[in-house]
């Protein structure tokens, strides 16, 4: 439909980035990423008026997201008009602008389009080499001041390497180094920082693209004293371990699996390390307790976990509620023992669901005021339940009665 309204605006439609490099790749990839030769926010207006979409713009970078009713999203941009060098009369002008605007992006393999209407309909427009280098697996860049322009860029550049299984092309490392050298990372803000590092580590495997940040000596500024250690290696590889198995317990519920992953990094700093990270990092305000969870809090909970004689199933919930699923992971993770282990895993899977059989509408029934008391009856029912010192409803009631 989008290209059937740029044919009756008379606007050449092209589809860019990551969505035509994962289409070649055979991945699916459902974020559609617009270009239009002409005003993209104009068009983008009339699309969503069409399909029932909703539409925002951002004057500024004439560029606008619609969110059709299905839920599909698409970015729509304005190419670059205004870069033009040639008399518009030129042939070559409709292309000019497209390549331009494909000029300016990170890699050679998210530098291809495919035109969505118009003549040339279905083609690839393929400037800089992109296919060629997804063919040969290579992260390269257009240009050679690419990591100047932005330095994140090198993050992404080990992002996709550690997405895609590719490599550096051979100038493109050597200008990779050029910028480490430089230290431009230092002038990055926290936030844009950050971005980078959440997107590596929701990757499949971060472990291999943290090695990479390492080799390219990029480690130290997420944080001075972090470096690549036998110890962190381990730690990641148990992290890794442990987000698989909660993957297979918990597919419908949502974990962050790349904040386990910094309280992976936090552990590994110094005792300022977690203070330094919230310092440096604008992390949400579940994602600064989540991690300050761990500040001492962690070694004190997995010591209260390993208490002899052992803590009864109502003991662990104590210590572990209020904790968030990736404290709890990044937890399991650390924890060198396996009782500790289970225990974590058994409150995870059973023991936090738990609930008494009796309800509040029972304790009214039988003659109990409502208030406060309610909770402190039912949570010592449920203690009660989870340690195995009541089963059925009878012996609920009883345990009441006493
Ligand atoms: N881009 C860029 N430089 C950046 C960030 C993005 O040139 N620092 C360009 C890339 O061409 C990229 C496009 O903007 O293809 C869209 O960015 P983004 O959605 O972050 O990248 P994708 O390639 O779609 O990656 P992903 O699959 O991770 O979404």
């Amino acid at each position: 439909e989008a290209g059937q309204l740029a044919d009756r605006l008379d606007l050449p439609l092209y589809v860019v980035g990551g969505c035509v490099r994962d289409l070649l790749l055979g991945i699916e990839n459902l974020d559609l990423d617009l270009v239009v030769e002409g005003d993209g926010i104009a068009f983008a207006r009339k699309l969503a008026a069409e399909q029932l979409g909703r539409v925002k713009a951002h004057d500024r970078f004439g560029t606008a997201v619609i969110v059709l009713p299905d839920g599909l999203k698409l970015d729509v941009a304005t190419a670059r008009t205004e870069y033009y060098e040639y008399p518009t009369a030129l042939p070559t002008v409709e292309q000019s602008s497209i390549k331009k605007d494909l000029y300016r992006r990170d890699f050679t393999i998210n530098a291809l389009a495919v035109r969505l209407n118009g003549r040339g309909f279905g083609e690839v427009l393929d400037f800089y080499g992109g296919q060629r280098d997804l063919k040969n697996q290579a992260i390269r860049v257009l240009h050679s001041l690419s990591f100047v322009e932005d330095p994140t860029r090198v993050f992404r550049a080990v992002r996709f390497e550690t997405r895609f299984g590719f490599h550096l092309g051979k100038d493109t490392l050597a200008l990779a180094k050029a910028a480490v050298k430089m230290a431009l990372f230092q002038k990055l803000s926290g936030h844009r920082l950050l971005e980078e590092l959440k997107a590596l580590c929701s990757e499949r495997e971060p472990k291999s693209g943290l090695k990479r940040l390492a080799e390219l000596d990029l480690l130290r500024f997420i944080h001075p004293k972090l470096s690549w250690t036998p110890r962190l290696e381990k730690l990641l590889f148990a992290v890794e371990e442990t987000l698989d198995w909660y993957r297979l317990l918990y597919l419908d519920r949502k974990l962050e699996a790349w904040l386990v992953y910094m309280m992976a990094i936090a552990a590994v700093l110094p005792d300022r390390g977690v203070t330094d990270l919230l310092k440096r990092f604008p992390f949400s305000e579940r994602e600064a307790t989540t991690l300050k969870a761990l500040r001492g809090g962690a070694h004190r909970l997995l010591r209260q976990l390993s208490k002899q004689p052992p803590l009864k199933p109502s003991g662990v919930c104590r210590i572990l509620e209020g904790a968030q699923d990736e404290a709890l992971v990044a937890i399991m993770a650390q924890s060198p023992s396996d009782r500790v282990k289970r225990l974590v895993s058994a409150y995870l899977t059973a023991w936090r669901q738990a609930v008494p059989r009796l309800t509040g509408k029972d304790l009214q029934s039988m003659g109990i005021k409502p208030g406060p008391i309610y909770g402190t009856v039912l949570t010592q029912l449920r203690d009660a339940h989870l340690d195995g010192l009541v089963k059925t409803e009878a012996e609920e009631r009883a345990f009441i009665e006493k």
